[in-house]
This record gives structure tokens, C-alpha cells and sequence, in this order.
């Protein structure tokens, strides 16, 4: 799977987004190291402290689907309404507890690479909470 591919999934589910209060659209598509993706959109609620944005229904999504396939090599995010569309601070620390790597974001017509230690440095982790 190349970014351009993962990167058209994360466009193709952001136009499923469940966004009526922010009208902001947001589609994320996770790939597994065993080469699975799990996709996942924003979905806002009335009650707008509840909305799960677009990178945590993917996440879990792949949770949910396969007890033994839960590490997460890249993640690819994309909006209509924003380019580059960076994960929020909460989303970052959900990837990095399942060990993503890299995150793939637009960035006019081409892909534009992260490696979440850069995103998200010094990070607080499953390896932190001691042997
Ligand atoms: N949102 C995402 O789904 N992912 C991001 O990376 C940024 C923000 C959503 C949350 C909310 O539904 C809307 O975008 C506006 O913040």
C-alpha cells in the first residue's frame, strides 16, 4: 500500500462524516503492519463533548476487528474542508499507545509525511507505567 493509496482511502471516508455542527469533514484510514486498513470518519454529536474525530474511529475500528493485528504502521488523514489536516493532541497520544509510526496528511496534490515522534515528542506510553 503506497501513501497515495492509503491517503485516497482516508479522502474516500472523509466524505462519510458525520460533521452537521462543525461542518468540518474528516477521513482517516489506519494500516496495520500486517497490511490491514481500517478507516474511520468524524462523528459529532449534539452533545459536542461527545464527537469522536476521524483518527480514533479508525484506531478503533482495528481494535474492535482483530485482537492479534492492533499495531498500527501509518495513518493517513484527510479533509475536504482543511489541507493539511493534522491530528488533534488526544488522537496523537491514541496512536502512539497502539505504535504508530508515521502520519500522512495533504499537502496540495501530494502526501506529506510525520513520524509521530515529531508530532508527539516525549510521549506518554504503555512503557511508562512502569515493569
Ligand atoms: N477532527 C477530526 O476528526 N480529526 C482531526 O484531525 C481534527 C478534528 C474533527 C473533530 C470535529 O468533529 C471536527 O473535526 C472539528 O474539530
Amino acid at each position: 500500500m503506497t501513501p497515495d493509496e492509503l491517503m485516497a482511502a482516508a479522502v474516500g471516508v472523509s466524505s462519510r462524516a458525520y460533521a452537521p455542527y462543525s461542518g468540518f469533514r474528516v477521513g482517516a484510514a489506519v494500516l496495520t503492519s500486517s497490511g490491514t486498513v481500517h478507516l474511520g470518519c468524524n462523528v459529532e454529536n449534539a452533545s459536542y463533548g461527545l464527537s469522536v474525530c476521524a483518527e480514533r474511529s479508525a484506531v478503533f475500528a482495528m481494535a474492535a476487528a482483530h485482537p492479534l493485528d492492533r499495531t498500527v504502521s501509518r495513518v493517513a488523514v484527510a479533509s475536504p474542508d482543511a489541507a493539511p489536516c493534522l491530528p488533534c493532541g488526544a488522537c496523537r497520544q491514541v496512536l502512539h499507545e497502539f505504535g504508530c509510526e508515521e502520519v500522512f496528511v495533504q499537502d496540495g496534490g501530494s502526501v506529506r509525511r510525520h513520524a509521530l515522534t515529531e508530532l508527539l515528542p516525549h510521549a506518554f506510553g504503555p512503557e511508562n507505567l512502569g515493569s
